[in-house]
């Protein structure tokens, strides 16, 4: 068996028996039981990404920008990209988020109708959207940008679906791009960057037990050329 991608979660053997959702002070866990998971999972998998994550990525990004984070769950991810708005690149970084969406929206989200472009003052407002029904974006979108679900089965498919889009940034595991389900979606990833452990819980003493990359993916079209995959260890 295959063992889950756990983020850094305890392991509960309890989870070998069967699947089922966990009640009281643990509901907000369930235990899935297949291809690659035979950890404790948070629903959905929702990981919110810590800044720390985001640094290494920040050279890799334009002065200037647009970007969609489509699986947004209470916007970390956006948040930790505007904490080096005007501080990183000697004060030149400026991420415009387009839209924030997720599948599912925490409560702490507020939910945009469509076609709003409503801007919180405080707190993230998000459309609810399956990163799937996504079709097109405004002219003005320079990328996906996201910490999306690692489970292979929407990765895969969401790397396809998105990077067909626009260039899409995605963090996830590093040890993804040894194996051979990576074959067919390397030929679209042009970049790598080095993120290293990233420590999923806050309160935890511990990081995630997974090296972590942000990969570039692009187009069929865009990458027909490219025969080389850049790749950006770490540098601290
Ligand atoms: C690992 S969490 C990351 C949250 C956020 N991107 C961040 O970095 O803090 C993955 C998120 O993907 C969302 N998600 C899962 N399946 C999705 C889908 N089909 N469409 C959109 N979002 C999805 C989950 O609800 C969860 O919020």
């Amino acid at each position: 068996m295959k063992k889950s991608k756990n983020r850094g979660e305890k392991r509960n053997d309890d989870s070998l028996c069967t699947s089922r959702v966990l009640r009281g002070r643990f509901s907000y866990l369930y235990l899935i039981m297949g291809k690659r998971s035979d950890f404790i999972r948070r629903k959905r998998d929702f990981y919110p990404t810590p800044v720390s994550a985001l640094e290494p990525l920040i050279p890799h990004l334009p002065n200037s920008f647009t970007y969609i984070e489509p699986c947004s769950g209470d916007g970390a991810l956006v948040r930790a990209l505007e904490s080096f708005e005007g501080i990183a690149k000697g004060g030149r970084f400026r991420p415009t988020l387009e839209y924030a969406s997720d599948i599912h929206l925490p409560w702490k989200v507020t939910q945009l109708e469509e076609g709003s472009h409503v801007h919180c003052k405080h707190g993230l407002c998000a459309y609810k959207k399956d990163v799937f029904d996504i079709v097109d974006v405004e002219d003005n979108v320079d990328f996906f940008i996201t910490n999306p679900p690692w489970d292979r089965n929407i990765l895969h498919p969401l790397i396809i679906h998105l990077s067909s889009i626009r260039p899409t940034w995605l963090l996830f595991d590093a040890d993804w791009m040894h194996t051979k389900q990576a074959a067919p979606y390397l030929k679209y990833c042009i970049k790598i960057v080095s993120v290293g452990r990233v420590k999923w819980i806050p309160d935890s003493p511990h990081t995630g037990k997974d090296n972590c990359c942000f990969y570039l993916f692009e187009s069929e079209r865009m990458v027909s050329e490219r025969k080389v995959v850049d790749f950006c260890g770490r540098q601290a």
